[in-house]
Order: structure tokens, then C-alpha cells, then sequence
């Protein structure tokens, strides 16, 4: 790269610089920068995945355990395929036990994502009217675990963002809702201005822990976090409302 200098005195503060070339806007030349400066893009770069993303479920993971072996796992907004590549190392202990289940890995996006060897993608919009159906044929049963790091590209219009964040989050929970198995996992990006209070009060209700983080990987600077709901409590509360129907006749 012709406009890249080194800078810095010890090897421990080395950081690339970026001249604004001709044609580039500040903003870009600013986002460069920092891309070629963070630890988590280097790091992907050299550990093979498609991107700094990949961090965060390995983070949220190393805490709260839900990649099992053998889990039945639902990526939601999963180009360029960051979170697939882990659950699929994970879900089949790769490099671990071989004779450990084997679990699946069904990723969908509004963008095409290159193959990922153990995981099924599709391309789709998982707010069209067939999207449910779809993904459920595909899954052809339950899943252990619903993760979604859905993001709508920014339209610079704040109330417009905010209804699209929230659609995106309601279409992911409502999707988990329906297929989860009982003790299953619901992972989501949420971003602060989100339906907030709302969805922790469903959450809360419908699963047996409910914990909001941000992980290392996020960039401090951004207002996502993500909310790992465990112990989906489907049947059980199933259960309890048909008995309270029985009560009640
Ligand atoms: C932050 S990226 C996901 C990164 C991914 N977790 C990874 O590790 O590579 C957010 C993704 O959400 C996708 N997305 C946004 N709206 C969507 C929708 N309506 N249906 C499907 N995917 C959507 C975007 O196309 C984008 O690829």
C-alpha cells in the first residue's frame, strides 16, 4: 500500500497511518485506519476468519457455553460468516474429540455468503413474509440455539434506523420463539434506542436467565450489545397456561 507509513517508537506502538489520498473522503480515510490498526481485524486476519465479528460470539461463548457439541444452530445475518465459521468448530468439537455429536449450522443473509464447509447458507430476507417458513423447512426441526447479528445498513434517518432495528430484533425473537427447543438459547445484537424495555420483560418471562453484555470485541464506541437469553421455557409455560385453561372450565 503505497500510503501506509509506520509510525511509533517501540515495537509495541507501531500503528499505520493512512495519507488521505485524492478522491477519499476523511470519514474513509479515518475507517482505513483504524481497520488496519485493531487488534481484533489483524487477528482475523491471521486466524482465518472472515472477519473481526467472529470475536464476539467466541467471547459471549467462552462465557455462557451454549455452542455444544451436537447443537442444532441458527445464524441470523450471518455474511460474511464470521459466527458460522465458530459454531461450526464448535458444534462438531473440530480439533477436539471425534466422536463428539454432530451438530448443524443454518446461516441466512440478505447478502450471498462464499461457502462455509459445515454450515448451510442461504440467501434471504429474513423480514419477508415467507422468511419463518423458509428457515424452518431448511432447519427441518427444532434449534438449540438462535443467534442473530442482524444490522440494518444506516439510512442517516434516526427514527427510520431505530424502526428497522427493532423489526429486526422482533423478527429474530419471534423466529426463536417458535422453533427454539426447551432449554435453548436466544443471542441478538441490540442496539441502545432499541424496543429495550419490552423485549427484556419478554425475554425475563419466556427464558430461565437473561444476560446482557458487551463483549471485548465490541467496539467500545458503539452503542451495540447483545442479550443471551438461556433456559428457553416454551413447553413449560405451554404447559402451565393449558392447565390454567383446565382450571378455569
Ligand atoms: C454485522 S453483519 C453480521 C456479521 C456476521 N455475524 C459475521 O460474523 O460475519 C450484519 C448482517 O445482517 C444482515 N442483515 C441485515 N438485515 C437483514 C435482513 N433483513 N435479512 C437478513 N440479513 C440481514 C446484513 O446483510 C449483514 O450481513
Amino acid at each position: 500500500m503505497s500510503d501506509k507509513n509506520i509510525s511509533g517508537r517501540g515495537q509495541r506502538e507501531l500503528r499505520v497511518r493512512v495519507k488521505t489520498a485524492k478522491g477519499r473522503k476523511l470519514s474513509s480515510t479515518l475507517w482505513l485506519e483504524r481497520q488496519l490498526n485493531d487488534p481484533y481485524v489483524i487477528r482475523a486476519r491471521k486466524e482465518g476468519y472472515r472477519g473481526r465479528a467472529a470475536y464476539k460470539i467466541l467471547e459471549l461463548d467462552d462465557r455462557y457455553g451454549f455452542l455444544k457439541p451436537g447443537a442444532r444452530v441458527v445464524d441470523l445475518g450471518c455474511a460474511p460468516g464470521g459466527w458460522c465459521q465458530v459454531a461450526v468448530v464448535r458444534v462438531n468439537a473440530l480439533g477436539q474429540n471425534p466422536k463428539k455429536p454432530v451438530g448443524t449450522v443454518l446461516g441466512v443473509d440478505l447478502q450471498e455468503v462464499e461457502p462455509i464447509p459445515g454450515a448451510e447458507l442461504h440467501q434471504l430476507d429474513f423480514l419477508s413474509d415467507d422468511a419463518d417458513a423458509l428457515v424452518k423447512g431448511w432447519l427441518g426441526g427444532r434449534a438449540d440455539v438462535v443467534m442473530s447479528d442482524m444490522a440494518a445498513a444506516a439510512s442517516g434517518h434516526k427514527a427510520t434506523d431505530h424502526l428497522r432495528i427493532v423489526a429486526l430484533i422482533e423478527a429474530a425473537l419471534d423466529f426463536a420463539f417458535d422453533v427454539l427447543e426447551d432449554g435453548g438459547t436466544f443471542v441478538a445484537k441490540v442496539l441502545a434506542g432499541g424496543a429495550e424495555n419490552t423485549m427484556q420483560a419478554t425475554l425475563k418471562k419466556n427464558f430461565r436467565k437473561v444476560a446482557n453484555v458487551k463483549p471485548p470485541a465490541s467496539r467500545s464506541d458503539s452503542s451495540e450489545k447483545f442479550v443471551v437469553a438461556m433456559g428457553y421455557r416454551g413447553r413449560e409455560l405451554a404447559a402451565a397456561a393449558a392447565a390454567d385453561d383446565d382450571a378455569d372450565e
